[in-house]
């Protein structure tokens, strides 16, 4: 039998022999089947992978924040972990999914303890208290890369009637075209985030690296980095491994293009000082 929780951790319920398993630096992503209502949206992330971020980040009845909610995973795994939550999203489209989503998990509209907010991240933090939060956990827009994607990727969404990116508007942080100016922008919210986050808690960011012309963009990397001029202090990149994705043969038999087939969980903390 597993041991009690130690009686030193604050962080989280885990064993410390549970706690060990989830320092592994790859975990295997586990997505559950995504329905009609997930699967409208281009680039949502797995509520099983979020549900062991939260467990090992948080305790029950904590306050998380995901300021780019999306159709609402995060509120989800919030939901079924017993954690409180808050989510942003500024597309209409998607808050209204996330609506329905947590509608249909609770069996009884929205619960008190999930805070789904419509509007822009940088506008909606602003309005938020110092140091009210205790993890934000997100996946923010990769550049205006879906945008951009490839023709392939593309037509198959838009063959079954689905949206290829996640909005038009200027707002939407998916639609700016210079990588300087998008990554700044970004990090700016980051900067918001830390501010709302207690010290010493976290931060996990899942990103994905990409590829755009004839170059690989070393995304996670330059993100945290962003991140950290903010006020965070980098703790640790967990590789979160994705293996049941389409291979296309891109460059094949002409050069070397990679399947990209992971995300990277960039992992923060909130110094004492900060
Ligand atoms: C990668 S998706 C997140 C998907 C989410 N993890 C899920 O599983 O549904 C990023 C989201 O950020 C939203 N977004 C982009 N700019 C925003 C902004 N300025 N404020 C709030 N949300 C924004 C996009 O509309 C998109 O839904």
């Amino acid at each position: 039998m597993e041991k009690a929780v130690d009686e030193r951790n604050r962080l989280n319920d885990l064993s410390n022999k549970q706690w060990l398993r989830e320092t592994k630096s790859f975990w295997m992503s586990k997505a559950p089947p995504r329905d009609e209502l997930k699967r409208q949206h281009p680039a949502t992330f797995s509520e099983y992978d979020i549900e062991r971020l939260l467990r090992l980040f948080t305790k029950p009845g904590q306050t998380v924040l995901d300021p780019f909610v999306g159709v609402g995973s995060t509120l989800i795994a919030c939901l079924r972990t017993g954690r409180r939550a808050i989510g942003i999203e500024l597309v209409p489209r998607w808050h209204e999914i996330a609506q329905q989503r947590l509608a249909a998990e609770s069996g009884d509209g929205i619960p008190e303890q999930i805070s789904l907010l419509h509007g822009d991240a940088s506008a909606e933090l602003a309005e938020m208290e110092s140091e009210s939060i205790d993890f934000v956990v997100t996946s923010p827009p990769y550049w205006s890369i879906l945008n951009k994607a490839s023709e392939k990727v593309g037509a198959e969404r838009t063959s079954r009637g689905l949206p290829t990116n996640y909005s038009d508007d200027g707002q939407n942080l998916g639609n700016i075209e210079d990588y300087g100016e998008f990554l700044t922008k970004l990090g700016e919210i980051f900067g918001q985030c830390t501010r709302v986050l207690r010290s010493r808690q976290y931060m996990a960011v899942i990103v994905s690296d990409f590829r755009h012309g004839p170059r690989y963009y070393l995304y996670h990397a330059d993100l945290a980095r962003e991140i950290e001029q903010r006020g965070m202090v980098l703790k640790g990149v967990t590789a979160l491994l994705q293996d049941s994705k389409n291979l296309y043969a891109y460059g094949i038999p002409y050069a070397f293009v990679p399947n990209i087939h992971h995300q990277q969980i960039i992992i923060l903390q909130k110094p004492e000082s900060a």
